[in-house]
């Protein structure tokens, strides 16, 4: 089974100003089953910035492309609707409006707002069979709406915990904006609690966005012996600090004992895009 993990495309001011075909043949260059972005596909969540990342997206050929949503992508009281319209549409995990929660702007006032549907966290869970094999995505919404910072609600959480229980599958894999172990400058406010279902539901691959910057982690909890994986993928297509490489990953062979993991760099030189590209064999990680 092979990943393609890309992030962070910033469709709007901040979008790169490469040749989005090349990057997109580059892409599918790559015998992926399964894509995941995680987050931050426009710039400003606007509806034009929504259409445009959508369309790119449409042009991965592959069958199961999965995004999550980031911050930026939640700067508006639509932004729930537009990201299911444009960029990714499916059975969004709820929780009932009487729940007690901490997440500001979860649900939206419906008398004030006049949204069709109030309730702002983009959650589900998508199982995908590969090779025999089950791979159950699951995806969490980190943004707090108008937020840079991240946040996660537990009520909401423990309602994902309950869909997975439910369900039997081989691979799960975690999909959000944030890093659950970032100490950058907008983190995720209570990553603990997402720790803490990572160990529930002992996933082993995590996988976020964000920062712009590359970190591929292990990482052990030596009391409660649980060890996951933390990839954090840098900017596919945003205009970046001097020190940030636009990037993707590919995961070959994901979850074999030959599994590798390839950093496809991009540079822009005079107009011209040069892709450079390492290979990480993950055994020695
Ligand atoms: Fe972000």
């Amino acid at each position: 089974m092979n990943i393609l993990h890309i992030s962070d495309l910033h469709f709007g001011p901040r979008h790169w100003e490469g040749d989005d075909q090349i990057l997109l043949e580059k892409l599918n260059s790559f015998n992926a089953d399964i894509v995941i972005n995680t987050g931050d596909s426009t710039t400003d969540g606007l509806e034009d910035e929504y259409i445009a990342a959508g369309l790119f997206l449409a042009g991965i050929k592959c069958k199961d492309v999965l995004s999550t949503i980031g911050n930026h992508d939640k700067r508006n009281m639509r932004s729930h609707e537009l990201f299911q319209k444009y960029i990714y549409n499916t059975e969004i995990i709820h929780i009932p409006e009487s729940v007690q929660t901490q997440k500001k702007h979860l649900f939206l006032n419906r008398e004030i707002t006049k949204v069709r549907e109030n309730f702002t966290d983009i959650n589900f869970i998508k199982s995908i069979s590969i090779n025999g094999k089950s791979v159950l995505i699951i995806n969490i919404d980190s943004n707090e709406l108008y937020s840079d910072d991240g946040f996660v609600e537990k009520e909401v959480l423990d309602v994902v915990s309950e869909r997975i229980n439910r369900l039997e599958y081989d691979l799960p894999l975690l999909l959000t904006h944030h890093s659950i172990l970032g100490t950058d400058e907008c983190p995720l406010k209570n990553s603990s609690v997402l720790i803490d279902f990572v160990q529930k539901h002992k996933i082993e691959y995590v996988f976020c966005g964000h920062t712009h910057e590359l970190e591929l982690m292990r990482t052990t909890d030596l009391y409660h012996g649980h060890t996951f994986f933390h990839f954090m993928c840098g900017s596919l297509s945003s205009c970046n600090h001097s020190n940030d490489d636009n990037m993707f990953l590919y995961y070959e062979n994901f979850g074999s004992n030959d599994m590798s993991i390839h950093i496809v760099r991009i540079f822009l030189e005079g107009g011209t895009i040069r892709f450079k590209e390492e290979r990480i064999l993950f055994g020695k990680m």
